[in-house]
């Protein structure tokens, strides 16, 4: 029986939500230019962009809802538990909509909208990262160490390390199955962890809108809308629980 699953989502998961995906025809990269408003040399020369950016996509997560693909992976995150399992949910989305659908443990290796960091190059700093939910702009005031200006998303840009890296690789060591759901395999080190599996001799899910560009890695796919096949492919895993 698969007792310890990792599964790793990206923007396809939310996009039922009404969260815009980035590289779809009307995705966040065809409007934005990523160099200006996810780097740190686009903040360095444009943070009142960056700052408006993120504060539009953090705003904007109030109007939407969790989707049944989300709430299906916290009900397997809740009975593989129950039995003796361990589900490791790494996601590559900085919205909230796993931990609204009921999941308690996400590891968000590109950082949360609803999260800032205390975190300059040329101003004081602390590295506290703080719960933050309304607009954050330039005059913000670290609420730990006071200073003024060095408060930045809690996000991952491009030419950053990911987070939580170690942690995922031992979860990756340990799995019986690899799921990934929702994204389009494009961006690494994630795009990666599917080639990571295979070495280590893991069966990969595919769970996607269409074939990903590492979809030969897989083993196994299922092609269809994440709200329709991830509780399909939820319960026929449940149903195999002893
Ligand atoms: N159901 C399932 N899959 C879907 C759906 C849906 N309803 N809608 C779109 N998809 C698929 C698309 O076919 C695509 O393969 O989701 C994938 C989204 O791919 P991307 O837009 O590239 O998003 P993602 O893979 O999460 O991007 C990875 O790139 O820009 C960075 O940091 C950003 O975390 C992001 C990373």
């Amino acid at each position: 029986m698969t007792k310890r699953i990792i599964v790793l989502t990206g923007a396809g998961i939310s996009a039922e939500s009404g969260v815009s995906t980035f590289r779809d025809p009307d995705g966040v990269w065809a409007k934005y230019d990523y160099q200006q408003v996810a780097t740190p040399e686009g903040f360095a020369a444009n943070p009142t962009l960056v700052h408006e950016f993120y504060n539009a996509r953090r705003g904007s997560l109030d109007a939407v809802e969790p989707n049944p693909a989300h709430i299906a992976l916290a009900h397997l995150e809740k009975e593989l538990s129950a039995h003796g399992g361990h589900l490791t949910l790494v996601t590559q989305n900085v919205d909230d909509l796993h931990e609204r659908g009921g999941a308690k443990q996400v590891i968000h290796m590109h950082g949360e909208l609803k999260k800032v960091r205390c975190d300059a190059t040329s101003a004081p700093s602390c590295g506290a990262v703080f719960d933050w939910h309304d607009d954050l702009g330039g005059d913000a005031q670290c609420p730990a160490c006071g200073a003024t200006g060095s408060l930045r998303p809690h996000i991952v840009w491009f030419g950053e390390m990911p987070m939580h890296m170690d942690e995922i690789e031992v979860a990756l060591s340990k799995a019986d199955l690899f799921a990934s759901i929702g994204t389009s395999g494009s961006v690494y080190p994630a795009a990666g962890y599917v080639h990571a599996a295979r070495g280590l001799g893991i069966p990969c899910i595919e769970l996607n809108l269409e074939p990903s560009e590492n979809a030969a890695a897989f083993n196994d796919a299922h092609y269809g809308k994440a709200g329709d096949i991830v509780p399909l492919w939820v319960d026929e895993l449940l149903s195999e629980l002893d």
